[in-house]
């Protein structure tokens, strides 16, 4: 061999070593599982993907994992067209059952859609749709009696305007009410928690005021079982201009006590707190601060809440003290792969789950990533709905799907003490 031939070869070697680094997963995604739908498996999480990879930054739409370029893998481009992405080979297969499908079912409006209720003895599922546009009063409800599925407006008495949150406890959707203003719908609207009776179709305000001054965004919500209602507040509303007062408050989240009307605060370390959940024993709650989406709170700054890259998508942990009524020991378990952790919801084995950009993250207790589900529209929000809750409804901005799986959800009406 040549000198020169040798030089050559050492040279390539060293070329292709910088490209493929020792370790790398390959293929990182394969199809897998069950033909029912399109479900893809990656390797390791795809831990180590072949150079030259590189994922844009986010501008003002979410730029997901699978649009990240990886020309040494083709195998990657499996993974944009996905319904579900598989992490954790052994425990996904386990959640998504042996026949699990994705559906989208209806296009909707590019406005924010939330709120998402199930209510068992109508066997319909109940969601909001914010502004645009503006006023925009109604709600929406899936008739999951129809086959197909219908979707019409809904409008309760008196109406609600802007629910960002809702829940079902003792047989009544609360509402977190996101919305204020001086005259909507003919009558004066402040955020707070409002409940409905979707047999009557009336509504009873529960709270509208902290000592005077109005909320900013009740935003999301959970019942616990003594019937305390734990919420968000953070400053969307502002930003949308869904109410005409600025920020009064500051970002929080509360415990609101309806037999006594009494509101404590529960955190303040949350820039913009807005998913927020209870694990099924009762023992943990769960926020998540959605602050890489967030504008100015002064009354004479413009609306809107632009991206900021390197801002706020986590889901933390907290644990639930003194009597039930306040948490400590937070910890972060999860930062969004994608935009926001907007949704978020404990399923029945206390998996917990955040919609997230064009999709939902299926996390364990600990904020592990099981499997996501991917959509093609940002998602909000998501419920469980149906006789044993393994239909998971998705819904968000242009868009609502219907997933069929073995996760089930939580049996809020049904809810017992711990
Ligand atoms: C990344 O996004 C920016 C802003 O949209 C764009 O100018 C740039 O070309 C993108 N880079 C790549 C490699 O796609
Ligand atoms: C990796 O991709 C780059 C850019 O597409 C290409 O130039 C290079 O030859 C590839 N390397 C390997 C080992 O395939
Ligand atoms: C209150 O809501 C009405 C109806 O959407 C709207 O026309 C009006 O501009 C709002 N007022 C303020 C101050 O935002
Ligand atoms: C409640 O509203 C629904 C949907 O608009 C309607 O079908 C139903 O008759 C109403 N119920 C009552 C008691 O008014
Ligand atoms: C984006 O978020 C980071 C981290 O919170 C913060 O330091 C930075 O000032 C933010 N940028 C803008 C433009 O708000
Ligand atoms: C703890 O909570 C229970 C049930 O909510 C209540 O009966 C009890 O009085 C509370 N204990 C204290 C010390 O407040
Ligand atoms: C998402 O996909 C559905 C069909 O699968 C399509 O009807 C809808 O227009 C798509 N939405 C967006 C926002 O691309």
């Amino acid at each position: 061999m040549s000198d020169y031939l040798t030089v050559l070869l050492a040279l390539t070697a060293a070329v292709s070593a910088q490209s493929e680094p020792p370790g790398v997963s390959s293929p990182v995604a394969q199809k897998c599982g069950p033909s029912s739908a399109n479900i893809v498996c990656l390797e390791k999480y795809a831990s180590v993907l072949p150079y030259h990879f590189f994922r844009n930054r986010t501008v003002e739409e979410p730029l997901t994992f699978g649009s990240t370029s990886v020309p040494n893998d083709t195998s990657f481009g499996l993974v944009q067209d996905a319904d579900f992405l598989v992490f954790d080979h052994e425990r996904a297969f386990e959640l998504l059952g042996d026949s699990p499908t994705y559906d989208f079912v209806f296009e909707v409006s590019p406005a924010v859609h939330e709120a998402p209720v199930y209510v068992p003895s109508l066997n319909k599922l109940f969601m909001s749709q914010l502004a645009p546009p503006p006023g925009y009063l109604p709600q929406l409800v899936v008739d999951l009696n129809q086959d197909p599925p219908t979707l019409s407006e809904y409008l309760s008495d008196p109406p609600v305007y802007a629910p960002n949150g809702g829940t079902f406890y003792n047989g009544l959707i609360y509402w977190g009410a996101s919305g204020g203003n001086l005259s909507i719908g003919g009558t004066e609207q402040r955020p707070g928690i409002r409940t409905l009776d979707p047999h009557t179709n009336k509504t009873t305000t529960l709270l509208n005021n902290y000592f005077g001054y109005y909320f900013n965004c009740v935003d999301d919500l959970f019942v616990d079982a003594s019937g305390a209602v734990w919420f968000t507040d953070p400053f969307y509303s502002w930003f949308n201009r869904l109410t005409d007062t600025a920020p009064q408050l500051p970002a929080a989240s509360y415990r609101f006590d309806p037999r006594t009307g009494s509101v404590s605060v529960v955190d303040t370390s949350l820039h913009e707190p807005n998913g927020i959940a209870l694990s099924p024993d009762g023992k943990h709650v769960y926020i998540s601060d959605t602050g890489a989406v967030s504008g100015d709170v002064t009354p004479a700054g413009p609306p809107g809440s632009p991206w900021n890259q390197t801002g706020a998508r986590t889901v933390f942990k907290f644990d639930v003290v003194d009597n039930g009524t306040k948490i400590a020991n937070k910890r972060p378990i999860w930062l969004s792969q994608d935009w926001v952790p907007d949704g978020l919801k404990v399923a029945a084995n206390g998996y917990v789950l955040t919609g997230a950009g064009s999709g939902v993250d299926v996390l364990d207790e600990f904020g592990v990533l099981i499997a996501r589900v991917q959509t093609n529209y940002t998602v909000q929000n998501f419920a469980w709905v149906g006789e044993d809750l393994t239909e998971f409804w998705i819904m968000g901005n242009n868009g609502v799907s219907r997933v069929r799986w073995g996760l089930k959800g939580q049996d809020l009406a049904n809810l017992k003490g711990y």
